[in-house]
């Protein structure tokens, strides 16, 4: 890929500045450095390969060259809506789970907050970054990275959770600059619902684990069991716990791990 190719294959979408980079640290911390330097609403940073891809909490992200895709996009909170800055990582999750369903009828779903999980293995992953002014919003940044290829998916060693690559389900090729294009036209069709109630419960509908017995792990602290029943207006998880009381968490630190019954 190079970004002339890269800016043909989008220019039917109403996006900001594209970049594109073989090689880059984290698009995420591209495209802050990028809304410093003024990128405006929609900018878009795409990477072949990451030297640093991060995760929630500086976990790493792995992204090697040829066989996946990492892009993050520049959100300008005042073009979105108040409300909406929390649930933007429901909306890159529901943009993947959208096309895996649709237009490789795949069974993807969401693992609370930011996991993009088929057959109970994590494919994609979300990160949402903001960047404060003060206790003001002064924008937030989207990223998502995809496994594509077989070769994409790390060895299990260096994971907690099993992975997997949208070739390896979807069973043939599968071409990412393509892949690339589907994931933002269906992100950018979700976007007016973004605050609307319509769009939490699209991303509820998504879920993995309805119903079941989950727990929510946090690093030194005991992991909270409970049934889950779905989310609140902020994208909060809704737990039903053994003592029979219903709670809200939002997601912070928290794992999610389905409670293994067998
Ligand atoms: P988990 O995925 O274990 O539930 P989490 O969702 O809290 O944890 P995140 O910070 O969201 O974790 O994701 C980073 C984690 O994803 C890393 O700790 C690593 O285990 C895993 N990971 C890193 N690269 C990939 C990849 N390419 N595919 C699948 N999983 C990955
Ligand atoms: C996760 O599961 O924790 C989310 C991983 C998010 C990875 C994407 S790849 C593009 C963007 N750049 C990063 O450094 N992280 C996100």
């Amino acid at each position: 890929m190079d970004i002339t190719t890269l800016q043909h294959q989008l220019a039917d979408l109403p996006l900001g500045k594209v970049a594109y980079f073989s090689v880059v640290g984290s698009t995420n911390s591209e495209a802050i450095r990028r809304i410093e330097d003024g990128a405006p609403h929609l900018s878009l940073v795409v990477a072949d390969e990451q030297t640093s891809g991060r995760g929630r909490r500086d976990r790493i992200w792995y992204t090697p060259p040829r066989v996946a895709l990492s892009f993050s996009l520049v959100m300008r909170p005042e073009r979105i809506g108040a409300l909406s800055a929390p649930r933007l990582t429901g909306l890159g999750a529901l943009a993947v789970c959208d096309v895996l369903q649709a237009d490789y009828g795949l069974p993807a779903n969401i693992k609370w907050p930011n996991d993009v999980l088929i057959d109970g293995s994590k494919l994609a992953g979300v990160l949402v970054e903001a960047q404060w002014q003060g206790d003001k919003i002064q924008s937030t940044v989207l990223g998502i990275g995809i496994n594509v290829a077989r070769e994409s998916v790390p060895s299990q060693g260096e994971l907690d959770f099993p992975a997997t690559s949208v070739e390896t389900v979807f069973g043939g090729p599968v071409d990412r600059w393509k892949l690339l294009k589907e994931v933002l036209v269906a992100l950018l069709a979700r976007l007016p619902q973004l605050d609307q109630d319509e769009f939490i419960q699209a991303w509820e509908a998504n879920l993995a684990y309805q119903q079941d017995l989950v727990q929510l792990i946090q690093e030194g602290a005991e992991p909270i069991t409970g049934q889950l029943l779905g989310l609140d207006r902020d994208g909060f998880l809704k737990l039903r716990l053994l003592s029979g009381e219903e709670k809200l968490y939002q997601s912070g630190d928290l794992k999610l791990r389905l409670v293994d019954r067998s």
